[in-house]
């Protein structure tokens, strides 16, 4: 050995050393322990022949391009000419060329900008359609225009899976309509801690209803698992996000350290992961939590060994946004590690450049085997090749008659009647439809906050009911309602005389976030004034029927007791008519629809604390899990993960 080459090696072992000494104890994970899974329908022997055969012909410098996603507020598609990336995503709020309300036209102009440029004839360049990603996480929401459905929590609530299953469908659709190829969702978290800032994200804190519905969102958006071209059929690819424990993290931080035993992420945060890749997930993105302080982009033992050993996972990982840059000793443009611990696509919406440059060196120096690199790449290529990305026609592409249609619309609404759920209720619902009713409150007629984050923006906080000419505020969706009975709208200005409301619909909660700025330490919410509403409207004799807009459930017990009905609408989206679907009966006083929803998360009753152990939140008199009134009678608890029907449990006392 040279001299250079000794003192290398001597640092080398020095750097193991004091690497073993510094870091806390390397959790140990047993991939034998956890749940066996098989990706349906991804490998088959002609496509990994063909795989093979473009394999050969790929330089390093494209194989190295096919593992990097840029984000295209940092990309133009001439810049893929010099750069082969294989991807692009367009990040919440991206828009086209920064234009967050771009028209369905537009996007699809953008996409295939973008996809001409990765299919051209070059010297030294093997076509490789671009795939294009986005975050259509309620529906197409960062399209200006599009169906916003109810947040994941919304549907929960709705224990229906077929319903998840049909709003893929829809929401792929409308994707394919744009000429988008994959979806970054379903989000799969199984969120332990209402101050989490993504709970409404999250369908459950029953992994049984998470893993029920993974296997229905995945099935929505991709299409039976053995269908091939997906693309053609308007469909697109899934993401199982974000593996893993994202839901676990300690006080409910975003991106956060999950403390829990390997036993607990098998129980209760990976179930849903092994429904998405049986039914043929495509993509799994991993997440920036950590588990006992070890970042899950750095965790090999969690992508390599049980992802894609143990659960037969055949598609591929990609990272979250410039996830790989907080791994120990990596940047945003540099990260061998992550590669190397199973991250097979690298999200590097500004650092791309730069990255593409250091992994080709870390190719070429052997800091990243060659042979990882083609198993990434084999596993891009199966992705793409799946979705019929290489086909020419795209039959979807530009039809506008499905984007935002009539039929999404109704089903945004039977979604939005489904989610609801009723707390509390003295007999003042359902309101007969020839009231007079006071709608009120900071919600009433705001779309953007019905819609909460992820909506056209990345928080949804920069919204206005002109943003969404297909939706309806719950005002209006009340009015309407009411016209159609020979009921109105009243102002409360007039109590004495024939304005005097019959009842009041008061409508509030949180305001719009998204990710960490959504975190109880720094949330927004904030009802006082309403409280005070509230109380002023009971002094005044008139009937109080609140209608909570929330990410999660949240500590409400004065508004629940000032209130004569309490109803947890969620995140509903832009359809609001859905609410009055419930709230309002016909002029005889029959109810139109029945609530339906219950509890997907327990709703507490006392303080959640801002830190420290949600055991300190008393539990006396918390509304359970599968908790929902109804008004055909009965209180009742579902038993956590059940499908049966809550008509079916009858008989308990009737609310009025
Ligand atoms: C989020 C992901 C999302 C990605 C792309 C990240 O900040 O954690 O859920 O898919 O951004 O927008
Ligand atoms: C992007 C989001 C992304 C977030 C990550 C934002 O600037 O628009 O898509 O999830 O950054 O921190």
């Amino acid at each position: 050995m040279s001299v250079r080459g000794s003192i290398c090696a001597a640092l080398l072992a020095c750097a193991c050393i004091a690497s073993r000494a510094a870091a806390p104890a390397a959790p140990v994970i047993h991939p034998g322990s956890w749940p066996a899974a098989h990706s349906r329908g991804l490998v088959d022997e002609r496509t990994e022949a063909r795989i093979s055969a473009l394999l050969v012909q790929l330089s390093v410098a494209e194989k190295v391009g096919q593992v990097i996603q840029a984000d295209v507020a940092h990309i133009t598609p001439d810049d893929l000419r010099r750069y082969p990336l294989g991807s692009v995503l367009a990040g919440g709020g991206a828009g086209v060329n920064g234009n967050k309300r771009a028209s369905a036209a537009q996007w699809l102009q953008m996409a295939r900008e973008f996809r001409a440029v990765s299919l051209e004839g070059r010297p030294d360049h093997v076509p490789i359609p671009v795939m294009f990603g986005i975050d259509a996480v309620h529906g197409h929401n960062n399209v200006a225009g599009a169906v916003i459905y109810p947040h994941n929590i919304g549907l929960g609530a709705a224990h229906d899976a077929e319903l998840v299953r049909r709003i893929g469908a829809a929401t792929a659709e409308e994707m394919s309509v744009t000429g988008i190829d994959w979806d970054f969702a379903p989000a799969l978290p199984v969120p332990q801690d209402p101050r989490w800032g993504r709970t409404y994200e999250g369908y459950s804190q029953d992994p049984a209803l998470v893993s029920r519905y993974a296997a229905a969102a995945v099935e929505g958006l991709q299409g039976a698992a053995e269908l091939d071209g997906k693309q053609q059929s308007g469909h697109v690819a899934a993401t199982a996000k974000h593996y893993l424990g994202d839901g676990a993290t300690q006080d409910g931080v975003d991106q956060g350290d999950s403390r829990v035993s390997e036993a607990e992420l098998i129980r209760t945060h990976a179930r849903g992961y092994v429904a998405a890749i049986d039914a043929g997930v495509l993509t799994v993105m991993a997440s920036y939590s950590s588990w006992q302080g070890q970042k899950a982009h750095g965790n090999q033992a969690l992508l390599t060994g049980v992802l894609k050993g143990r659960m037969g996972f055949e598609g591929f990982v990609v990272g979250d946004w410039n996830g790989h840059g907080q791994l120990p000793g990596c940047s945003n443009e540099h990260c061998a590690a992550a590669f190397n611990a199973g991250i097979d696509m690298f999200m590097a919406p500004d650092g791309w450049r730069a990255l593409y440059g250091h992994t080709l060196e870390d190719v070429r120096s052997g800091a990243i085997p060659l042979s990882r690199l083609d198993d990434a790449v084999r596993r891009i290529l199966r992705v793409k090749f799946r979705l019929g990305l290489f086909a020419a026609q795209r039959p979807y592409e530009g039809r506008a008659a499905l984007f935002a249609s009539a039929a999404h619309r109704a089903l945004a609404r039977e979604a939005v009647r489904k989610s609801l759920v009723l707390l509390k209720n003295d007999g003042v619902l359902p309101i007969r439809a020839n009231a007079r009713v006071l709608v009120t409150g900071p919600g009433a007629d705001n779309i953007g906050m019905q819609c909460g984050g992820w909506t056209i923006s990345w928080q949804g906080d920069d919204t206005s009911n002109a943003d969404f000419p297909q939706g309806e505020s719950i005002q209006a969706g009340l009015e309407a309602a009411l016209a159609a009975g020979g009921g109105r709208l009243v102002d409360g200005h007039d109590l004495g005389g024939n304005d005097r409301p019959d009842v009041a619909v008061v409508v509030y909660g949180e305001k719009p976030y998204a990710e960490m700025f959504g975190d109880l330490q720094l949330a927004l919410y904030n009802v006082g004034m309403t409280l005070e509403q509230l109380r002023k409207l009971r002094r005044q004799g008139i009937p109080v029927v609140t209608v909570f807009l929330s990410g999660r459930p949240l500590w409400a017990r004065p508004e629940l007791d000032s209130s004569n009905a309490f109803v947890a609408a969620w995140l509903p989206g832009t359809e609001g008519g859905g609410i009055a679907d419930v709230l309002v009966a016909d002029a005889a006083g029959r109810p139109r629809h029945d609530f339906s929803g219950s509890l997907s998360f327990e709703w507490p009753n006392g303080a959640v604390p801002v830190r420290g152990p949600l055991s300190a939140v008393p539990a006396a008199g918390k509304y359970p899990l599968g908790f929902g009134l109804s008004y055909a009678g009965s209180g009742y608890a579902r038993p956590a993960g059940s499908t049966a029907s809550p008509k079916s449990a009858a008989g308990a006392a009737a609310t009025r």
